[in-house]
């Protein structure tokens, strides 16, 4: 009998590439680069079970050439690249990588939030530049962050894991999400209503899946709620932001400053957004340390496992 095909979208840490089982046969030799659209419907025409990753659109058009595929194994904690319903019909597994990547996200979360408000790669361009004249009282003065209100909207496994980095920094945390959670032992995090939450918090950050409830969840009506002394911070995904919004509110200075993980456009970045000094951009780093990627990578090989065994996939989405 044939060996199952299994087809991986993208060039992944050699960990990872090393504990795919012989028993499969490789579509190709995976590349750093994107796939094309010729490419990944050939891939997915081909494959018994597919890798692929959080910037592979994944929609019906291409399910429809996926004659013999039984899951696809997304890259990632988050799947709106995939279109589920459509995989679902034609009775294919989606699966993602929850878990192992809380922690690399959060520490990621708190960078951004750290470097925004000090100013971290704003004074380390200065200082590049070779111009800096040396400390001065009114220097590079940003925003205070130990004993501030932390605002979470959405407080599942990575919003919990950023809240509980605040007990460091003496910050009280208030969040907005559907359940109820409960507060580690000597904390208490506050539930409060969306609006509670944008007008009361000094940093604000977003944890929530994109979902079409979730789209542009913070956008012409939300920024004004804010502090002008507040921080928003991104590491979700993109479009959970109106970024047209979001980048006239930082140019107007309704509020203070963003930390920006994500894009609505990924890989492109408005040039807007480039020319503000009140931004820290990063390349979608959250879950980017050699361990959490590795970790991700063997959770989508035990998932394709279990469904070329005939087994459930133990991070079955919905
Ligand atoms: C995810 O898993 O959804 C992250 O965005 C990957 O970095």
């Amino acid at each position: 009998m044939d060996r199952p095909a299994l087809y991986i979208t993208r060039l992944l840490p050699p960990p990872v590439l090393e504990a795919i089982p012989q028993q499969y046969r490789l579509l190709t030799s995976p590349s750093d680069d994107p796939p094309t659209v010729t490419e990944l419907r050939q891939g997915f025409a081909e494959a018994d079970a597919v890798i692929c990753t959080l910037s592979d659109r994944i929609d019906a058009s291409l399910l429809s050439h996926a004659t013999r595929l039984k899951i696809i194994a997304n890259y990632a904690v988050g799947y709106n690249n995939i279109d589920v319903v459509a995989a679902a019909q034609r009775g294919i597994v989606v699966s993602n990588t929850p878990d192992v990547l809380t922690e690399a996200t959060a520490d990621l979360t708190w960078a951004l939030l750290l470097a925004v408000a000090r100013r971290v790669a704003e004074g380390d361009r200065w200082v590049r530049t070779g111009t800096w004249p040396g400390w001065r009282p009114t220097q590079m003065l940003g925003g205070e962050v130990s004993g501030k209100t932390l605002g979470i909207i959405g407080m599942g496994r990575i919003g919990q894991a950023v809240a509980r980095r605040a007990v460091g920094f003496g910050m009280p945390v208030i969040y907005a999400g559907r359940h109820a959670v409960v507060s580690p032992p000597g904390v208490a995090w506050t539930q409060r209503s969306l609006p509670e939450v944008l007008s009361e918090s000094d940093f604000l950050s977003l944890h929530v899946p994109l979902t079409d409830a979730t789209y542009h969840l913070i956008g012409r009506q939300e920024l004004p709620a804010m502090k002008p002394t507040s921080f928003l911070l991104n590491t979700s995904r993109g479009p959970v932001i109106d970024e047209t919004e979001l980048i006239a509110a930082l140019e107007a200075g309704t509020i203070a400053g963003a930390g920006l993980d994500v894009y609505e456009q990924e890989p492109v970045v408005s040039s807007r957004l480039l020319t503000l000094p009140n931004v820290v951009l990063l390349p979608h780093l959250g879950s980017a340390t050699l361990e959490t990627r590795v970790r991700m990578g063997l959770v989508c090989v035990k998932n394709v496992a279990a469904v070329l065994d005939g087994r459930t996939a133990p991070n079955q989405v919905r």
